[in-house]
């Protein structure tokens, strides 16, 4: 068996273009145009390339991006001060706190201090606690850009075992938790599971969010498995490459997505999407209050 190479490009590519339609509706219908602002706290390069890739994402879709760049030495109270105003501005619908943050700032206060209707990264224990109770409003983006390519590639969720290796806030456990919501049956591999193999074997849907290059071989994987490998890890040699053998599990699973070029186009996807959905939602209270 040779997989189906998931395409995560041209899932983004459609699913940018349907935005970028309802968006141009949207500034018509409204007069106003979505405004997501960034906070970058210090200069490490993967977060600068991160938050220039969403700026450009944003411009391409017809959002107004902003991004505010803060020093690493930035204090508690001065950075919640900037989200406050951030807050505080109606012309701001979504508002991002690039992660991760220097040690000495606490990533839980900085997080809640983000309105719950602006959190487009459903980061806050608010939205967190809705993805427990199945009714979140913003589904934070890499698990929400997995989810739309299950939908898009037609794969069953509902019955199916969902094993997930890596246990995260940002992806593992929302990944779990929307499967989990989409009635599979889930489970959470973490860095002290004991033979990892004995579980990833028995996955229908294998999604992989560990941050360690080949974690995942050949043997591991059940034949016709769909595996998901959200990681993104940079060899020595310069290569971008995921979590899993991709030569090996290839010729085992019935679907695989690339690295890169499978869920990172996605999670920028997803966070354009919850980024319309919080202009729509403000900007209708605005008009009835
Ligand atoms: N760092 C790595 N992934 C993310 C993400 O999805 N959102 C934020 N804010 N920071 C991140």
């Amino acid at each position: 068996m040779s997989a189906k190479i998931i395409d995560g490009v041209k899932h983004a590519r459609q699913l940018r273009a349907d935005l970028s339609a309802q968006i141009s509706d949207f500034v018509a219908q409204t007069g106003h145009r979505p405004k997501l602002k960034v906070i970058l706290v210090g200069s490490d390069p993967a977060s600068r390339l991160y938050v220039s890739n969403k700026a450009r994402a944003c411009r391409d879709v017809g959002i107004e991006s902003v991004t505010i760049e803060l020093s690493s030495s930035v204090t508690l109270p001065e950075l919640l001060e900037v989200i406050d105003a951030a807050n505080e501005d109606s012309t701001v619908h979504g508002i991002l706190v690039q992660l991760p943050l220097p040690p000495h700032l606490p990533v839980r206060a900085v997080l809640e201090r983000i309105s719950v209707d602006k959190d487009v990264d459903g980061f806050h224990m608010y939205n967190v606690g809705g993805l427990v109770v199945g009714s979140t409003v913003f589904s934070p983006c890499t698990p929400y850009g997995v989810q739309k390519l299950l939908e898009a590639e037609q794969i069953p969720i509902a019955g199916q075992n969902v094993v997930v290796v890596g246990a995260s806030n940002i992806v593992g456990k929302p990944t779990a938790l929307m499967l989990m919501q989409r009635d599979a049956t889930v489970c959470i591999c973490h860095a002290k599971t004991r033979d990892l193999a004995q579980f990833t074997i028995l996955a229908d849907i294998l999604v992989v969010a560990a941050g360690r290059p080949g974690l995942i071989l050949g043997p591991m994987v059940k034949t016709g498995a769909v595996v998901i490998d959200v990681g993104i890890n940079r060899l020595p040699d310069g290569r971008i490459v995921g979590d899993v053998d991709f030569d090996a599990v290839r010729q085992r699973a019935s679907h695989i997505t690339p690295v890169p070029g499978g869920v990172g186009p996605m999670t920028i996807t997803m966070l354009l999407h919850n980024t319309l959905v919080a202009a729509r939602a403000l900007t209708g209270k605005a008009l009835s209050s």
